[in-house]
């Protein structure tokens, strides 16, 4: 199985959502199984690792993103994932669009198929120290349901 992350820029959100489910599904024991992406909709941090805000505050709880490099969504990715999880609504409008139409990936918010207190997980990018917190803490709780989910379909 196949999960890819989607954000605006692939360098705070859908960074951490990959390395915090990489992190659940290793230590599930599952991380043979399910294979873990992340990209962006846009192309400005194409190549760059992510935001050294959000590489901090996630190695305070034991994520490494310092390996990550930012790649944007591409056709292909309609076929090779099964599962696509946006972190907000304008992700997965800009998801649908892409999106050929044929085949069997699912597209999907990630905190709303959860049903967490917020729809969509805040864009941290131009605010402070706090919406780096938020972003891991929703992240975290949504990687626990996904896990779930995962352990139910394999
Ligand atoms: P992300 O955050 O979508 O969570 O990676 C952003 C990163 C960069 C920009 C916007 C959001 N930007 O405008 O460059």
């Amino acid at each position: 199985m196949r999960i890819l992350f989607v954000c605006l820029g692939n360098i705070c959100r859908s960074p951490t959502a990959e390395a915090v489910l990489r992190h659940k599904l290793n230590e599930a024991g599952l991380a043979g199984r399910i294979e873990v992406d992340s990209a962006g909709t846009g192309d400005w941090h194409v190549g760059k690792p992510p935001d050294h805000r959000t590489q901090m505050a996630a190695r305070q709880r034991g994520y490494e993103l310092s390996m990550l490099r930012g790649r944007q969504v591409s056709a292909e990715d309609f076929s090779r994932f099964d599962l696509i999880l946006a972190m907000d609504g304008s992700n997965l409008s800009h998801l649908r669009r892409l999106h050929p139409g044929t085949g069997t990936v699912e597209l999907d918010l990630l905190l709303r198929r959860y049903q967490l207190a917020l729809d969509d997980v805040p864009d941290p990018y131009y605010g402070g120290a706090e919406g780096f917190e938020q972003v891991l803490d929703l992240i975290e709780q949504a990687c626990d349901a996904l896990l779930i989910e995962l352990k139910g379909r394999l």
